[in-house]
């Protein structure tokens, strides 16, 4: 069964979708079957990973597939899930539509678990399922929390950040959904700075244990990166930024070198390609 994530933060621009791809990335690449589930009506996520090799970019066929027409029952998840060209990553694409979705369909923001009972049988095909929210709490992230069982919520070291995860925090810990605070990840951290050193202690400080030991250094390489429609680990292997990603991703998931030795071999000896996993997937 997966081990499921959402990546949350009130805050819009701190990492969440940088986080999400680069992490799923790291994880296929170690051999792991990932779903990512793109839940931000800006679908930065889908426009990335299916657009990259299109010259126009990703341009959406009105009968695409995607996270808002399974929400609305107009297709399954399973028939939504679409490969993504990298072994072991599929998508579950996420929708301009889903900002009105509860406008016209008023029972949606009454049913908090229902993104749950939709992904739930696409579990067992999956090591990871990662999903990315919207900047902002609403009908949306709080679906997120009942559908998966750990937060993750980047932040930068910042003031105005520290502030957010004051309120982020206790709101969190008092909701009833599945989802509990895993990890913290503070991001884009310039280490020769006093300021950061000294936020970064102060929120290591207010959530003990709670913060990730790996801080994720503002480099242009994960930019630049995005703007190729490429991972950190294709665009830039050897950067601070793709070892940065890597090593929170052994911190984060739990790997180990050995557990992605294990995997690969298992996947070897499967002899599985994306395209033969048994999902229905981009159908
Ligand atoms: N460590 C970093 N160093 C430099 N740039 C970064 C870093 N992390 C993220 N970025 C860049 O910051 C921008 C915002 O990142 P991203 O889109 O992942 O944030 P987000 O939280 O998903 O935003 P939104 O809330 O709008 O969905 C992107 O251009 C991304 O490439
Ligand atoms: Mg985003």
């Amino acid at each position: 069964m997966a081990g499921t994530f959402c990546l949350l933060s009130k805050k819009g621009g701190v990492g969440k979708t940088t986080f999400t791809l680069n992490c799923a990335h790291a994880l296929a690449f170690s051999g792991f079957k990932v779903l990512l589930v793109d839940l931000d009506a800006q679908s930065n996520l889908t426009k990335h990973l299916l657009g990259r090799n299109q010259p126009g970019g990703f341009v959406r066929r009105p009968d695409f597939p995607d996270i808002s027409k399974v929400l609305t029952s107009r297709h399954s998840a399973a028939s939504a899930v679409v490969e993504t060209g990298y072994a072991g990553l599929h998508l579950l694409p996420g929708s301009p539509d889903l900002d009105d979705l509860p406008l016209l369909n008023p029972r949606l923001g009454r049913e908090p678990s229902r993104l749950r009972s939709l992904l739930a049988p696409l579990y067992p095909h999956y090591d990871y399922v990662l999903v990315d929210c919207p900047p902002v709490l609403n009908w949306l992230t709080r679906m997120a929390l009942m559908a998966t069982e750990k937060v993750i919520i980047p932040t930068q070291p910042e003031a105005y950040a520290l502030q957010g995860l004051q309120d982020l925090v206790p709101w969190l810990d008092k909701m009833t959904a599945t989802a509990q605070l895993f990890k913290i990840v503070i991001n884009m951290y310039r280490a020769n700075t006093q300021l950061h050193q000294a936020l970064a202690a102060q929120i290591e400080a207010a959530y003990p244990g709670r913060v990730a030991r790996q801080r994720v250094r503002l480099t242009i390489d994960l930019a630049e990166a995005a703007r190729a429609g490429l991972s950190v680990f294709e665009h830039a292997p050897t950067s601070l930024a793709a070892m940065d990603l890597y090593a929170l991703c052994f911190e984060l998931f739990g790997l180990s070198a050995e557990s992605v030795r294990t995997r690969m071999k298992e996947r070897a000896a499967e002899g599985l390609g994306t395209e033969q996993q048994g999902l229905a997937v981009g159908t």
